[in-house]
């Protein structure tokens, strides 16, 4: 900006530039033009990890050789499970579909009830169709609100960067776990927009 180049102006200049700049942070296209040309996605979704009965969606591809895991009863460090899990707009398995989650999680604490997740958010409706967002973290499943890393991605996602708030929203049953997932993804402006003309996905895109 040349106007803050007049060295008297300085700290009047730099009051009102942090006052626009606040301004444009709270919403709009002034937002992305105050994070030079970035925006930010903030995503809702719930995720269905189903590890057995019918409608399984996980399935544990390894099972840890030991030890056994002292608070996590009947598990072992090193179980790993490979999932395809369903994600839908609300914590209802029946609500509509948005995506799918596909990827790994693996027992990877000795002595913390905390998973290795390592997975690909792939999104199936709405605006957002046909992108996906890569996901790598640790989900210590005895923290009511775990925190993950957005990576990457493609599409709409090409080049992003954030994180994602990862809640245990409830069991449906002893093998139905549903996960409440707030994803903040920053993309570059050069990202390809949302598809023209999509449907805007009620509930999922929040902002
Ligand atoms: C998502 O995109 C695919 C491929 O273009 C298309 O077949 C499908 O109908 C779209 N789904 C929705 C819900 O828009």
């Amino acid at each position: 900006m040349a106007f803050v180049s007049t060295a008297a102006w300085m700290p009047r200049v730099v009051f009102v530039a942090s006052l626009v700049a606040a301004l444009a942070m709270a919403s709009g296209p002034a937002a992305a033009a105050a994070r030079g040309g970035r925006r930010v996605i903030h995503l809702r979704f719930y995720m269905h990890d189903i590890t057995g009965g019918p409608g399984q969606t996980a399935v544990q591809v390894v099972k840890g050789p030991g030890p056994a895991h002292p608070v996590m009863p009947g598990s072992h460090f090193g179980d790993t499970t490979v999932m395809d899990d369903a994600l839908t707009e609300g914590a209802s398995a029946a609500s509509r579909p948005v995506g799918r989650a596909q990827g790994t999680y693996t027992l990877a604490s000795l002595r913390e009830p905390a998973l290795w997740v390592s997975m690909t958010v792939v999104l199936t409706g709405g605006a957002y169709n046909g992108s996906t967002i890569a996901v790598v973290g640790r989900d210590d499943i005895s923290a009511s609100v775990r925190e993950l890393a957005v990576v990457g991605g493609t599409g709409a996602f090409r080049g992003a960067t954030g994180h994602v708030l990862w809640r245990t929203a409830r069991m449906e049953s002893r093998d139905h776990v549903v996960l409440e997932l707030d994803v903040y993804a920053t993309v570059p402006g050069a990202s390809p927009p949302p598809r023209a003309g999509a449907v805007r996905q009620g509930g999922l895109n929040l902002d």
